[in-house]
Order: structure tokens, then sequence, then C-alpha cells
């Protein structure tokens, strides 16, 4: 048996030093923690579960860190070498079943405690509203590079860039993608969920009274050179305005002043649609990607139009906005355009894009 190292009654005033500095930090550790504001405003009534979640995981992990730092400094401090001692063996250890029962159960119980709140917790906010309380489906479709919201309401269908939602109704969102994965997210709701094609996947949260207002729509998977630009809003309304915006959706569309020649056609004003695109069909504005003097835009995700179409005729432009991936712009990737330009765009629309773009491009 190896000398003792300490005298015993100064081990047992280490020991209690480290047990008040344990206390201490821990106190110190869990005030700090729950006084981060870790998380935007909680704008949904999931949010402020998981909030409660996440305090909970703060005070359970601060005292385990503590005490696993604490045990490793007293050990650095009580069983460090001393002068002399270099080249003696430690002690022959052959274990303690006292302290391994402990040190197994203890975290076990924890553990177990902790998984079956989370448990009760991801029941909860995944939980269909009680029987009786409507729910709204809203079916999102994520795109490089833009999220499309399409609803049914009263039997009439309608799809809008920018998410809108009535204050305290619960809404399911079915969430596709067209080409890869992406993840919709409003971090206000925080709940979040990949967009994989092939499959619809779905989370339902319900907007809280105070969550009137915008919230921000985030893509939160890597998926492509837009990926930083697949951001859009969530606006919460209330019932009442809510309802004034599906009626608005839902009447007949009217000729725009000054724009298309019919209601079909949508408007023509080409540097209006260069600069805004057309918000209700989602349709994304040139301007986003491209830079083009005349329009003021200095996007530079996409090709400078200044540049790339002097010199070009008609057919190239108008073959440029259908089918963007037949010719690519030195130093430029394929698949990064919408190639739905054709789709999304009356005939006429792509006309006065092409006309106006040949006109300020070879001034
Ligand atoms: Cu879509 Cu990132």
């Amino acid at each position: 048996m190896a000398q003792e190292r300490t005298p015993r009654r100064e081990r047992k005033r280490t020991v209690q030093q480290m047990v008040l500095v344990g206390v201490i930090a821990t106190a110190a550790g869990i005030a700090l923690g729950l006084s981060i504001h870790w998380f935007p405003k909680a704008a949904s009534t999931q949010a402020d579960k998981i909030d409660t979640l996440w305090d909970v995981l703060i005070i359970a992990t601060v005292p385990i860190f503590v005490l696993v730092a604490v045990v490793v400094l007293f050990s650095v401090l009580e069983f460090r070498m001393r002068p002399g001692e270099e080249n003696l063996d430690g002690p022959p250890i052959h274990g303690n079943t006292r302290l391994e029962v402990i040190w197994t159960a203890l975290p076990a119980m924890l553990i177990i405690g902790l998984v079956t709140y989370a448990y009760i917790v991801l029941h909860d906010i995944e939980k269909a509203p009680a029987a009786g309380n409507p729910e709204r489906h809203v079916a999102v479709t994520g795109q490089q590079f833009t999220w499309t919201f399409a609803y049914n309401e009263g039997g009439k269908k309608f799809t809008d860039p920018q998410l809108y939602l009535p204050v305290g109704e619960s809404v399911k969102f079915d969430v596709r993608s067209k080409d890869v994965i992406h993840d919709f997210w409003v971090p206000d709701f925080r709940m979040k969920i990949d967009a994989v094609p092939g499959i619809t996947t779905h989370y339902r949260i319900t907007p809280k009274a105070n969550a009137i207002g915008d919230h921000d729509i985030v893509c939160a998977e890597l998926c492509g050179l837009g990926h930083a630009y697949m951001r859009q809003t969530a606006h919460v309304l209330s019932k009442a305005k809510f309802d004034a915006w599906v009626k608005s959706k839902t009447a007949k569309p009217v000729a725009t002043a000054g724009g298309g020649t019919s209601a079909q056609a949508g408007p023509t004003d080409a540097k209006a649609l260069f600069t805004q695109g057309i918000p209700d069909k989602s349709v994304t504005a040139c301007g986003t990607c491209h830079a083009l003097a005349d329009s003021g835009t200095t996007a530079t995700t996409g090709p400078d139009l200044d540049k790339v179409l002097k010199g070009k005729d008609a057919a190239f432009i108008k073959e440029s906005i259908v089918d963007p991936n037949k010719v690519i712009a030195p130093g430029y990737q394929p698949d990064i355009m919408p190639s739905n330009f054709g789709d999304t765009l009356s005939a006429q629309q792509v006309d006065a894009l092409v006309q106006y773009l040949s006109k300020v491009t070879n001034k």
C-alpha cells in the first residue's frame, strides 16, 4: 500500500472546497444559461414548450458538467506527481463496485427522465387539435430557390410565395420538394423539417396571440448556389384580415392598369416584371439574381445582363428566359436559374421582357 499522499484532514478540507466551488459554479452556470436569450421571439404555442424543454436541459446539464470538471480539477491537484515520485508506480486499483453502481445508475435514471420528458413534449407539439377545432392544411413546396404555399380555402385553391396564417388556428404544413432537399424552417415557430423529393413531410403549429406580424422563413438545408436567397416571410394576421386576404386571392383577377391586354396575359410592364417579378404567382424577379443597369439591380448570382446580352438578338434572349440551360454564360453553372419561366410567365410577358432586355442591353 502506497504511503498516503495528503493527510486525511487536509484532503477533507480540499473536498469541502471543491464542493463549494462546484455549488457556486453550478448556480452561476444555470443563472447564465437561463438569462441568455438563445432563441428569437416565440410565435407558436409549440415554441413555448420547446423553450421550456431547453431550459430544463440547461438546469440538468450544467451540474453534470460542473461535477465532471470539478472531479477532474480535484484529481489533477490531489494526484499530481510530486518531486521524488518520478519513478513510482500508482497504487493498483481493481475497481470500486459501489462507485461503479452509482455512476451507472444515476446517469441512466437522469437520461430516462429526460427522454421521457422530451417524448412527452414531442407528442404534445405534434398533437392534432381537439376534435371540432378545424385545422388548415398549407402545402409547402420547396424548389431551387423559392418556397410556394398552396391553399385550399373553402374549396378555392390558390398559391402565394408568402405564407399567410390566421392567429390562433392550427395549421398543418404538407412539405414537398420539386428538386433537391430543402428544409422548411420558421425560427419563430421553432419547428423545422426537410423537404425531400418524392415524399411529403409534415409538421403543425398554432400561431400565438402575440405572433401577429412578420416572421422569417428560412431554408435550412444547403440546396445550391441560391440557398441564401430562399428566404420569404410568414405573415400572421388577425382572423378578419386573413379572411380579407383569402377573399382578395380568390376574387376574379382584374386586368392591371397600364398592363396586359387581358387578365390572362397578366401585367406586361417589363421593367416592373424584371425588378419585382409577380409575387402573387410566385414568379421570382429577374433582378433578384441579375444585374441590369437600366433597372438598377446589382445582384451577382446570375450573369450581368448588360454584358452577356450585349449584341444578342431577341431569339437568344427569349431562349435564355424559357430554356436557361441551353447556353450557360462562362463562369456560371447550369440548373441555377429556374427553367419554368415559360410556364409562369404569359407569352406576352416573355415578349415584353425580351423587347425590354433587347432594347436596354443594345443601346
Ligand atoms: Cu433550399 Cu437551401
